[in-house]
């Protein structure tokens, strides 16, 4: 999948988007069919255990994506560029998003905000690299919003909204994120824009959908999940009670079964033993290698 096949999906076949952060979640995610995977700085809150996306750099960012894109998944891989690494100037935004591609072997970068980010976003576009926008409740601007809070309520806020859409969507962004605004308004921006949304809280009239993987398949902690999010599975559950069985196990003396052991040759059995009786290591040696074989299950 490659960023104009995603643009070209705009109205057409719904765009799963999901995010993945490492090698496994990766082959996960593609095996399940995903268009798109986010190697989203969302890392930062379900792998590192931040309390926020603001902790991670672009060394982080891209040590992440280049552990997705060796998963080698048909999927459209797109990194996050993280907090501070697309504010300062056009030169620094330009080599930080060039690393996802080159370092990281991402496809495209997103970066979140509106007019305010447009020469970055045009420059990063000039560099021929793909970039997909994220407006609504970005999750990097927690502190200049006040906390996580829906975007675009009033029609003031909304209308402010849909100007950004349509000036990230006018300087050529091949996809755009709506996250935390009311269906509304993200049905108004799907229907004003040609780039197809990916909505994430943003109800169903996008042109796709994403979720975070760690949401998906119950893989969090006890930490606030918001009204959005839909759980298919309890992975974190599963897991717990996995090691256990496997602590019970090692308890009862049940584990590791004779299966699960390798052995040795009955001879060299026999010579260690002798060895142990005689305490002679020439002996030991000289005969154990006409006892030599290779190690089998
Ligand atoms: O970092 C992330 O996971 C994201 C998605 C929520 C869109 O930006």
């Amino acid at each position: 999948m490659t960023a104009p096949q995603v643009k070209a999906r705009k109205g057409g076949e719904l765009i799963k988007m999901i995010t993945a952060y490492d090698f496994p979640t990766a082959q996960i995610a593609d095996r399940a069919g995903a268009d798109v995977i986010l190697v989203g700085d969302s890392v930062a809150n379900v792998v590192l255990g931040y309390a926020d996306t603001l902790a991670v750099s672009v060394d982080d960012m891209v040590h992440h994506t280049a552990a997705v894109t060796r998963a080698q998944p048909t999927a459209l891989v797109v990194g996050d560029m993280p907090w501070l690494s697309y504010h300062t100037s056009i030169e620094v935004t330009v080599a930080n998003a060039g690393r996802f591609i080159r370092e990281g072997g991402a496809g495209a970068v997103k970066l979140e905000g509106g007019r305010k980010r447009l020469p970055m976003v045009k420059a990063v576009l000039d560099a021929e690299i793909p970039v997909m926008g994220h407006l609504g409740l970005t999750p990097q601007s927690v502190h200049a919003m006040g906390g996580y809070r829906v975007q675009g309520r009033r029609a003031a806020a909304a209308y402010d909204l849909i100007s950004d859409a349509k000036a990230l969507d006018d300087a050529g962004v091949f996809a755009m994120v709506l996250e935390g605004v009311p269906d509304a308004l993200a049905e108004m921006v799907t229907r004003e824009i040609g780039a197809p949304t990916i909505g994430i809280g943003a109800g169903a009239h996008c042109d796709g959908q994403v979720l975070v993987f760690h949401d998906v398949v119950g893989l969090g902690g006890d930490e606030f999940v918001p009204k959005f999010v839909r759980a298919y599975a309890s992975l974190a559950d599963d897991a717990v009670a996995a090691v256990k069985d496997w602590f019970a196990d090692v308890d009862s003396g049940d584990f590791p079964s004779q299966d699960e052991t390798y052995h040795m040759p009955e001879q060299s059995a026999e010579i260690l033993r002798d060895f142990a009786a005689s305490q002679s290591v020439v002996d030991l040696v000289g005969d154990d290698l006409l006892a030599d074989e290779a190690m089998e299950n």
